[in-house]
């Protein structure tokens, strides 16, 4: 359906709530070490919460940015537990990855409250992985296209075009992400990419889902990237697992280069988002 040389590709690693300080330590230093000055590929790790300043210190001056699991969305106040983006902004987040399955499913967050943050993450500048994805009960009995379209246009509802740069979405079916037994095909995830690329079309025009970068997560690994990030309209992965690794990370990371260096990038640069798709070095 159109020109994939206007997106680049997004490698980010989701930690969930593993590691500890010196296991957060040595897998960013390793991940630093293994993405050198490669910056053809955007790529960002998300800590938990409680290693974020440490992981960003360590990520100052390299290529890799710093990105958050979740925010509340709130600027400051009495949310006791909970983390607001000024203080991600604070700690050197770029990212934040907001409706995760896990946080649907596990924590029970509604559209309505994955949209309040959304907009407020934007508002502050954060660029955001809005997650969307269908259970298997919902794949068995044909609601896939329905469940990405509420999560769609509910999760997006209220965004301004400037907000639209800074947004990525992450087609993450439920039921391949981790060892779950089950696995999507790359077939699978072009269909689903090209529907929500589609739908975003129908809400913020043509030219904004031709621009929109639609990363895929649910059990990317080293032997399976290339498959999936060869698909015209997968931009990229979001990966759970395998970004424990960093020796998994960098592979996939590399996976991500071949792909590109297999498709025209005579078409390079063409950032709508220099913020966004321009890896930055970070301030030292
Ligand atoms: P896995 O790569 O472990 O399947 O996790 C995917 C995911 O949920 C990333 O957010």
């Amino acid at each position: 359906m159109q020109s994939i040389n206007l997106r680049k590709k997004f490698i980010i690693g989701n930690w969930k709530m593993h590691t500890t300080t010196a296991d957060a330590a040595r897998l960013a230093k390793a991940v630093v070490d293994g993405v050198g000055t490669e910056q053809q590929v955007v790529i960002a790790i998300c800590p938990p919460f409680t290693y974020l300043a440490l992981v960003g210190e360590i990520l100052k001056g390299s290529y890799v940015s710093l990105g958050a699991q979740n925010l509340y969305p709130e600027k400051d106040g009495a949310f006791t537990g909970e983390i607001s983006p000024t203080m991600l902004l604070d700690v050197g987040c770029r990212y934040v990855i907001l409706g995760h399955s896990e946080r649907r499913h596990i924590l029970g967050e509604s559209d309505a409250f994955i949209n309040q943050k959304v907009l407020i993450a934007l508002g502050a500048s954060l660029n955001v992985i809005l997650c969307v994805g269908e259970t298997l009960d919902q794949r068995k009995t044909g609601q896939t296209e329905t469940v990405l379209d509420r999560q769609l246009v509910q999760g997006l509802a209220g965004l301004s075009a400037d907000n639209l740069p800074r947004l990525i979405v992450a087609y993450e079916p439920v039921w391949a992400i981790g060892s779950t037994g089950h696995h999507a095909t790359p077939d699978q995830v072009q269909q689903a990419h090209t529907f929500i690329r589609r739908r975003f079309g129908d809400l913020f025009g043509e030219k904004a889902a031709q621009l929109l970068p639609i990363q895929y997560g649910g059990s990317v690994k080293p032997d399976n990237a290339a498959a999936f990030l060869s698909q015209p309209d997968v931009d990229g992965a979001l990966l759970g697992g395998a970004s424990l690794e960093a020796d998994q990370f960098i592979a996939i990371v590399r996976a991500g280069i071949s792909e590109l260096k297999t498709e025209e990038k005579s078409t390079f640069p063409q950032s709508h988002n220099p913020n966004l798709e321009r890896p930055q070095l970070n301030a030292p």
